[in-house]
């Protein structure tokens, strides 16, 4: 028999394909798509300044069209983020390089807007187009902080625990409660009864996005069971247990509800400029 070694396998390489999993969007290919709006800005910049268009600049100059096509076309691919995130591919043009170059061409998108505008700004379809657009991008930037800080504070909040083990403590917390209801007098059980009736996350926008429940049981039972009693101790210390763990679900819906919440500014906004961009070229080529 050869009693030569068997090979040892090589060392494991990370490639860097895999280092680039934990790479944020915005750092994407280091920071390409940053250089690229850098590029893009400069460049509109550059052509501005060097351009002395009679009696001043403004969207009809040779240059205004030039730039308020690019301007165009980039809303209207910026737009498509909305199809894109619903279609699973990868590779060089996977969705996290689509989110980066959307967050840094849609930064470098205002100066090119503004350039284009000439800085014409007035009571009309075209200067609501640009605010549009602003408010668009100021959206933009919204939803990058809360999609750079959401993440980590949900799973700070969760602790260890996963969304469903948290449910899954919930649970035991109600069939704990319950048990230890059986024995007490009405006015306690109808306590805990209401507190494990109370809903754990609010059902409205408004307490989802402030994290609370307003009429909340588990509350209410605290305030009514007070730390006098040592027979009803075990009790209250099941309900604290169950305030604490409330209060984890409730944070956790919350932060997920305000990127949700998000969506519903960002994309409303988005179909409104849409609107205005269309009335201001239509009202720009067909009622000059
Ligand atoms: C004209 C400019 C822009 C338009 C038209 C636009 C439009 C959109 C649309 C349609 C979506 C997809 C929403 C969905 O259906 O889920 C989206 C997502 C997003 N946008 Fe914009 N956007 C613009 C500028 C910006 C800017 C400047 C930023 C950041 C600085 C930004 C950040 C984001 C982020 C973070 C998302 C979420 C991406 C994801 O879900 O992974 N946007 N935008």
């Amino acid at each position: 028999m050869n009693a030569r070694a068997a090979p040892r396998p090589a060392p494991a390489r990370t490639r860097p394909s895999q280092l680039a999993v934990h790479e944020s969007f915005l750092a994407h290919r280091g920071y390409l798509w940053a250089r690229v709006a850098a590029l893009v800005a400069a460049g509109a910049g550059l052509l501005y300044a060097l351009d002395s268009p009679w009696p001043r600049p403004n969207g009809g100059t040779a240059l205004g069209y030039g730039l308020g096509t690019v301007a165009a076309g980039l809303i209207v691919w910026l737009s498509l983020l909305g199809i894109r995130k619903r279609r699973f591919t990868d590779g060089q043009w996977s969705l996290k390089a689509w989110v980066s170059a959307h967050v840094w061409l849609g930064l470098a998108l205002a100066v090119v807007a503004t350039l284009h505008s000439g800085f014409q700004f007035g009571w009309n379809v075209h200067t609501l187009a640009w605010a549009l657009l602003m408010g668009v991008i100021l959206s933009g930037v919204w939803g990058v902080i809360l999609y750079v800080r959401l993440p980590r504070l949900l799973s700070d909040n969760r602790a260890t625990a996963s969304e469903r083990a948290m449910a899954v403590e919930l649970a035991d917390n109600d069939r704990a409660l319950e048990a230890a209801a059986r024995p007490l007098a009405d006015r306690e059980a109808a306590l805990v009864k209401a507190a494990i009736a109370s809903p754990a996350v609010g059902a409205g926008l408004a307490e989802r996005l402030a994290g609370r429940v307003a009429q909340c049981g588990t509350a209410a039972a605290l305030g009514a069971i007070g730390p006098s009693d040592p027979a009803l101790a075990p009790l209250r210390q099941l309900l604290e247990v169950r305030a604490a763990l409330l209060a984890r679900i409730r944070t956790n819906a919350c932060l997920k509800t305000w990127l949700q919440f998000w969506l519903l500014v960002h994309v409303p906004l988005t179909l409104a400029l849409l609107a205005a961009l269309l009335a201001h070229i239509v009202s720009v080529f067909f009622y000059w």
